[in-house]
């Protein structure tokens, strides 16, 4: 069963970092994060913004816009960020080796329409829609299978307006 989805306006760029922030914080290998929304809804922005919290060691986290795919070593696991955008079929998806990923690491996904039957059934959903206020950014949380049920418990816009502006 779908959970009813869960509505966040984000006010700003610091609001999506601290919910990246705290969406991090619950991430764990074998997890799934499709990131749904137009160009410019801030897809790369939320996932580079995940990565960035969840390493040591500060590193560049670039667009997999060409490359489809950037993995990196974190704190958290090994965290693949792909951008199937420019994918042209399917069949890429398993030469990328992301149907492998989606069991052994966190998977941030740009652009998921492609996975078709690929796309894994217990996938967080990311939907980030632009807004008339250039900064602020409508989000759509879904998901199915009762592990998220837990963890996005605490989610929601009241929490969120609450975090500090350092993101802890
Ligand atoms: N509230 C917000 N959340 C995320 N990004 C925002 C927000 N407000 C403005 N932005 C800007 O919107 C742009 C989003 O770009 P990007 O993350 O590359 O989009 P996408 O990957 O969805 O194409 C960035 O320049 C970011 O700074
Ligand atoms: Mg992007």
């Amino acid at each position: 069963m779908t959970h009813k989805p869960l509505k966040i306006l984000l006010k700003s760029e610091q609001d999506t970092a601290n919910l990246a922030h705290r969406l991090s914080r619950h991430l764990a290998p074998g997890d799934v994060v499709l990131l749904i929304g137009e160009i410019g809804a801030g897809k790369s922005f939320f996932a580079r913004s995940i990565i960035q919290f969840s390493q040591d060691i500060a590193e560049d986290v670039p667009s997999p816009t060409y490359t489809l795919v950037q993995t990196y070593t974190t704190r958290i696991g090994e965290i693949w960020h792909a951008d199937l955008y420019r994918l042209g079929a399917t069949d890429e998806i398993i030469e990328l080796g992301l149907t492998e990923a989606f069991q052994d690491a966190i998977c941030l996904v740009e652009w998921p329409a492609i996975l078709g039957t690929l796309t894994p059934r217990d996938a967080l959903t990311l939907t980030f829609k632009t807004m008339p206020d250039p900064n602020h950014r409508q989000l759509e949380m879904n998901w199915s299978g009762p592990s998220w049920d837990d963890r996005l418990a605490g989610f929601d816009q009241a929490a969120l307006d609450g975090s500090p502006q350092n993101g802890c």
